[in-house]
C-alpha cells in the first residue's frame, strides 16, 4: 500500500480527476500531514482547512482514532519523504477506510505506471523523430550529390538543411586551402560575427582540430577559456571535423540551438553530415581534376587540328564559344551549353586526316579536293567514338555542316531531323568562317555577318537557332573573338 501513496507523494499530489471523484463519492478528504508543522492539509477538497493532527505512536492508538468522531486513516510513511498521506472520513464510516486507502494505493500505482510508460513512449517517439528527421537530412544531402553540382552550391544547401532540422541559430563551414590552411569561415543564419573575428576563428578552429579531430561542444561560450571571444555574438557552439582518409578539409560548425544546449545527439548527426560533405567534397575535387585534364587535352587536340591551317587559328575555340552562347541565348540548360562547348572545340578534329594542302590551298578547291574536305566530319566522328566520354558530343562533329534546307553533308539530313548540336554549331561556324580571313579573302565586319545569318534562317539555319544567334548582343560577339584573340598571342608567345 505505502508504494501506492509513495507514487502520490513523488508526483507533486495531482490528484487525478477519476481519485477526485472517488473521494468525493465516499466523503473523504485526501490531506498531507508534514511533521515539522504537525498539520494536516487536504489535497483534494475544494476549501482546504488546515488540521492539526499527530500520528497514531502504535497499531492500539491508531485504532483508538478510528474510534473518534472524525475517523482518520495512517498510511505508513515513505521511505524518504517524512510527509505521511492521511485519510479524513467527512462523512464516510471509519470501517470503509481502511479499504478506500488500499484501493488508492493501487489506483496512485498504476496511474504511476501509466505515467512511466507514458514517458518511455515520449522518449521513444523523440528518438524516432530525431533519427527520422537525420535519416531525412542525410537523403537530402546524399540527393542533392550530383557530381557536377559546384561545392559552394551543395555547401549551402547543407547548411540550410541543419538550420532548419536542428533548429540552431547559424551553422557554417571552414574550409582548409590544399595547403591546410584555414580559409575564411562562411556562416548562415542569425549569428553576426564581425570578419576579423571569423577570421581567427577559423585559423583557431582547424587548429584545434589538426591537434585533436573530437567534436568540441561549448554549452557557455562566455565561461570558456579559449572561444570566449565570441562570447559577445554566440552562447553555445559545436564544431565537428570534416576529413576523408585522415586528411583534415576543414570543420562543420553550429552556434546556439534554440531551447536547449548541443547533445551527444546533435554531435552524431553533425558527424554524418560532416562524412556526406567531405564525400562529396573529395569527389568534386576528383571531378574537377579530371574535367580540368580532359579540357586540356581536348584545347591541345584542337590547336594541333587549327594549327595545321595558319589562317583558322583559333577557329575551333571561337566555335566553341559562339557556340555556348547561342545555346545559352536558346535558353538550354547550363549542362547543355557546357557540351555544346565541348563540341564546338572538337567540331573540326577530322580535318586531322585532310590533306594538308587541301586544308591550306589558296583558293577554290576543285570538286576532288572539296570531296577531301567533306570527309573531315566522318573523320572527325570515328576518332571520338571510342572515347566514351566524349560520344555524345559525335552530333556536332558530324553534322555540323548539315543544312536545314537539307542540301548539306554529309547524310543531307533537314529540319529538325538535324541533331541539336549540328544545328547550333553550324550557325557559329558559319559565323566564324565569315568573320576570319581566308586566303581568298578578307574578314567580313561582324554586322555583315550577322545580316548573312539572318538571311539564311530558314534555308542554310535552323531558324531558332539563327533567331538565338541575332540576339547576343554586337559587343559580346566582339568580346569572345577577343578572348581567342589574347590566348592565341599567349599561345604564340609561348611557343
Ligand atoms: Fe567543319
Ligand atoms: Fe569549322
Amino acid at each position: 500500500m505505502s508504494d501506492g501513496f509513495d507514487q502520490l507523494l513523488t508526483s507533486d499530489l495531482a490528484l487525478s480527476s477519476g481519485v477526485r471523484e472517488i473521494l468525493v463519492q465516499a466523503g473523504v478528504d485526501l490531506c498531507i500531514y508534514d511533521p515539522s508543522t504537525q498539520v494536516a492539509n487536504s489535497i483534494s477538497a475544494e476549501q482546504p482547512q488546515p488540521i492539526s493532527v499527530q500520528p497514531p505512536t502504535s497499531l492500539e492508538a491508531h485504532a483508538a482514532m478510528m474510534d473518534a468522531a472524525t475517523p482518520i486513516w495512517w498510511t505508513r510513511a515513505g521511505a524518504s519523504d517524512p510527509r505521511r498521506v492521511v485519510l479524513v472520513g467527512r462523512s464516510c464510516p471509519a470501517a470503509q477506510l481502511p479499504a478506500l486507502a488500499l484501493m488508492l494505493a493501487m489506483t496512485f500505482a498504476s496511474e504511476a505506471e501509466c505515467r512511466d510508460i507514458q514517458t518511455q513512449l515520449d522518449s521513444l517517439s523523440n528518438q524516432l523523430a530525431d533519427t527520422y528527421e537525420e535519416l531525412t537530412l542525410i537523403y537530402q544531402l546524399s540527393s542533392g550529390m550530383k557530381i557536377n553540382r559546384n561545392p559552394e552550391e551543395f555547401i549551402l544547401q547543407a547548411c540550410m538543411d541543419v538550420l532548419e532540422v536542428m533548429q540552431v541559430r547559424s551553422m557554417g563551414v571552414v574550409l582548409c586551402d590544399p595547403q591546410g590552411i584555414a580559409q575564411t569561415p562562411t556562416l548562415y543564419g542569425e549569428v553576426d560575427i564581425p570578419p576579423h573575428l571569423l577570421q581567427r576563428f577559423g585559423g583557431h578552429v582547424v587548429r584545434a582540430m589538426k591537434r585533436t579531430s573530437n567534436p568540441h561542444i561549448i554549452n557557455s561560450l562566455s565561461k570558456h577559456a579559449e572561444y570566449g571571444y565570441l562570447a559577445p555574438h554566440a552562447g553555445q557552439m559545436l564544431v565537428v571535423p570534416l576529413a576523408r582518409h585522415e586528411t583534415l578539409m576543414g570543420a562543420l560548425v553550429c552556434f546556439d540551438k534554440r531551447g536547449e544546449g548541443f547533445n551527444t545527439q546533435d554531435v552524431k548527426l553533425l558527424n554524418s553530415i560532416a562524412n556526406e560533405t567531405a564525400v562529396f567534397l573529395e569527389n568534386a575535387s576528383l571531378f574537377a581534376d579530371a574535367r580540368g585534364l580532359m579540357m586540356g587535352l581536348l584545347h591541345s587536340l584542337t590547336s594541333a587540328v587549327d594549327a595545321k591551317d595558319a589562317y583558322t587559328c583559333g577557329h575551333s575555340q571561337r566555335v566553341a564559344l559562339y557556340g555556348r552562347e547561342i545555346a545559352r541565348h536558346a535558353n538550354l540548360p547550363e549542362s547543355l551549353c557546357d557540351r555544346v562547348y565541348m563540341a564546338g572545340l572538337l567540331h573540326d578534329v577530322g580535318k586531322i586526316g585532310v590533306p594538308e594542302q587541301v586544308l591550306s590551298k589558296p583558293g577554290k578547291l576543285t570538286d576532288e579536293e572539296f570531296d577531301l574536305m567533306k570527309k573531315h566530319v566522318e573523320i572527325g566522328a570515328k576518332i571520338l567514338q571510342n572515347v566514351k566520354q566524349v560520344e555524345d558530343l559525335i552530333p556536332g562533329v558530324l553534322y555540323h555542316h548539315e543544312r536545314y534546307d537539307g542540301k548539306g553533308y554529309p547524310h543531307r539530313l533537314a529540319g529538325q531531323s538535324i541533331p541539336l548540336l549540328g544545328r547550333i554549331l553550324c550557325v557559329a561556324d558559319c559565323f566564324d568562317a565569315m568573320t576570319s580571313n581566308r586566303t581568298y579573302r578578307r574578314a567580313l565586319p561582324i554586322e555583315v555577318a550577322m545580316m548573312e545569318i539572318r538571311r539564311c534562317a530558314g534555308t542554310q539555319f535552323d531558324p531558332l537557332m539563327a533567331d538565338a544567334f541575332l540576339s547576343i548582343p554586337v559587343e559580346t560577339l566582339t568580346a569572345l573573338a577577343g578572348v581567342v584573340a589574347e590566348s592565341t598571342v599567349e599561345l604564340k608567345l609561348a611557343a
